[in-house]
């Protein structure tokens, strides 16, 4: 049963918005922020027997000082989803590396960022205490992240950033626009991806140097994920293992008596995944309308190859530790996606031998 007490608990799902925003200065997007997070600040509230509802917002409070800060890394694009439930779970904002959400300062629950890919930056000094790593299978994280490009016209500059935003997540990139990009950019996002995942599974050690970065030894930060969670598996409409991890993940890290922040109850979750999952509005990758549809940004037979071997490369690095849950659970995801490719890879074949 859900108390009263809990009935009352308002629960905001919201926050990131346009968390994937790179470039941009928040300052130069106040109204834009405004407007948007007025729009999908919601809560959700618990109700007796594990139903939930999606209300307005009407309060939003601060974590304490004491309660743990995590930091949710991916490599960049297209993970809106596990932001936003991430923000149903704990009733908190999800901040952003860009400042984006201008909250950089608030002390926040939980922050995102494709740190150390080139899009991304050390922004948060030594706010956060712990990590949880994000992964998808490159096949479509590399498009997710070029459309997020393509949506910002490849802004170096502020004026062309702010025009392009009423366009975000509307439009997506032609065909022809994503392969030019991918044959120039694919050697260079393949190392940044498999990159992203060795700084962190190293405890934060850089791929350059081969040292651990002053980022993470000098900061209080755990650079060493508390979980991996997998995106493809995570956006899902009914929950599956990541889903339950985070949750189990989220009451270890707030069940202190110093947590200012009490997770949904666990009877909640499942339908506030729901909710979010149902809300298309809240997910602008399902609400893009013009240009084709995600399946169509494929790779050649020989990306998928690389990509293939790519991953076998990275699992076979970490395999002989499997003993440790991270790198079980990495190796187990990585085995997934090497699968898929390698099945994607003999359409391909087949396709281009048509061509
Ligand atoms: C983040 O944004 C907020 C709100 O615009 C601003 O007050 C703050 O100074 C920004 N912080 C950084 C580090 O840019």
């Amino acid at each position: 049963m859900i108390s009263v007490h809990r009935l009352s608990k308002r629960r905001v799902i919201a926050s990131i918005i346009l968390g994937s925003i790179l470039f941009l200065n928040v300052n130069m997007h106040v109204l834009e922020r405004d407007r948007i997070l007025e729009i999908h600040r919601e809560l959700t509230q618990a109700l007796e027997g594990g139903d939930c509802s999606i209300d307005p917002l009407s309060e939003f409070t601060t974590p304490s000082a004491e309660t743990k800060r995590t930091l949710l890394t991916s490599y960049p694009g297209g993970k809106r989803f596990a932001w936003l439930v991430i923000s149903a779970l704990t009733n908190h904002d999800v901040a952003d590396d860009w400042n984006f959400s201008g909250k950089l300062d608030e002390n926040v629950l939980t922050l995102k960022t494709s740190w150390p890919h080139e899009d991304s930056t050390w922004s948060w000094n030594d706010q956060m205490d712990q990590t949880i790593l994000l992964i998808r299978n490159p096949r479509w994280a590399i498009p997710a992240y070029h459309t997020m490009r393509y949506e910002l016209d490849f802004a170096v500059d502020f004026a062309s950033s702010l025009v392009r935003i009423p366009f975000l997540y509307t439009i997506r990139p032609a065909v022809e626009v994503w392969e030019a990009w991918r044959d120039e950019n694919f050697e260079t996002e393949m190392d940044a991806y498999i990159d992203h995942i060795n700084y962190w599974m190293e405890g934060g050690r850089d791929q350059t140097t081969g040292e651990i970065s002053t980022h993470c030894s000098e900061n209080k930060i755990d650079c060493r994920p508390k979980e991996i969670l997998d995106f493809d598996t995570f956006y899902k409409e009914n929950p599956d293992t990541e889903f339950y991890k985070l949750g189990t993940l989220l009451d270890e890290t707030f069940s202190g008596p110093e947590s200012s922040v009490e997770v949904l109850a666990a009877q909640a979750r499942v339908c506030a995944l729901d909710k979010v999952y149902d809300t298309p509005e809240l997910l602008h990758d399902n609400s893009r309308t013009i240009g084709p549809l995600s399946p169509q940004f494929r790779f050649t037979s020989t990306q998928l190859q690389i990509m293939e071997d790519r991953l076998i490369e990275t699992k076979n690095k970490y395999l002989p530790l499997v003993t440790n849950k991270l790198e079980e659970d990495l190796v187990y995801t990585l085995t997934r996606y090497i699968k898929l490719l390698n099945a994607e890879k003999t359409v391909q074949l087949q396709i281009e031998s048509q061509e």
